[in-house]
């Protein structure tokens, strides 16, 4: 089965915001990504806006809406926002105020459990397909699939980060018996988080991996040889 891939293009938006303007565009980002073969149009609409904008996901919802793939916290605003948008799916994710990117997966506890239940239940009854962004714990995606989601998002940030390749290749057999316990729960696997042309294709060869979605290197690569090369190089990464 064909790997899919969902390019993340929050940074398109924070190219825009530099200037508050309306360009470069997200939607014609989004679009040249499509055309070219990206499953997901990844986007996270932040409580500070600090990139993704309403607007952005009106626009993309009303033109690629199974596409759109919308990371949000798990608050009463973006439920509503969702609800009233209507993505294809929802990724929930954890976010802190400040940080400089989502800083891992979601706390699958007791304590922050039944919120996010709620939110996957209304989600669901809304017709959009829901994910969770977790870290590679076989507990994590035990609760993901007790709270009714339909896909787990493998956080890779770790792997990324990794500082040995033992520390590496540790981290990847974690993310392997993940992918194979999703599957077999059910769920849909997805991965992402600082996934780069480098470090890419270990987990694209994982079993069971469906989808990987992936923001910052693909944009920072289209920099220097444009947005269509640079996804279609991953594409070629991937499959
Ligand atoms: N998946 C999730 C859940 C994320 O929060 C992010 C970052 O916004 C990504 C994937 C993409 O990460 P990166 O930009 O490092 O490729």
């Amino acid at each position: 089965m064909k790997l899919e891939l969902g390019v993340n293009i929050d940074h398109i938006a924070t190219l825009r915001q530099a200037r508050g303007g309306a360009g470069p565009s997200p939607l014609k980002a989004a679009q040249a990504c499509v055309n070219l073969g990206a499953e997901y149009i990844v986007i996270h609409l932040r409580r500070d806006r600090r990139h993704i904008q309403e607007n952005d996901l009106r626009l993309l919802t009303k033109h690629l809406r199974k596409h759109v793939h919308l990371e949000m916290a798990a608050t009463q605003e973006m439920s509503d926002l969702a609800v009233k948008y209507k993505p294809g799916s929802v990724c929930i994710v954890p976010e802190y105020p400040g940080e400089l990117t989502t800083s891992g997966g979601l706390k699958m506890d007791d304590k922050h459990l039944p919120l996010i239940q709620k939110v996957v239940k209304r989600l669901k009854e809304e017709g959009i397909k829901v994910s969770l962004f977790v870290d590679p714990k076989a507990n994590d995606i035990r609760a993901a699939k007790r709270i009714g989601a339909d896909i787990v998002e493998l956080c890779t940030k770790d792997y990324s980060e990794a500082k040995t390749e033992k520390q590496r290749q540790a981290i990847l057999e974690e993310l392997s018996v993940s992918s194979i316990l999703g599957r077999e729960l059910g769920l849909e696997v997805h991965s992402g988080h600082g996934l780069d042309y480098e470090n890419v294709e270990d987990v694209a060869n994982l079993s069971g991996m469906q989808c990987l979605n992936i923001g910052f290197s693909i944009m920072s690569r289209a920099v220097f040889v444009g947005l269509p090369q640079a996804v279609l190089e991953m594409r070629q990464k991937i499959s």
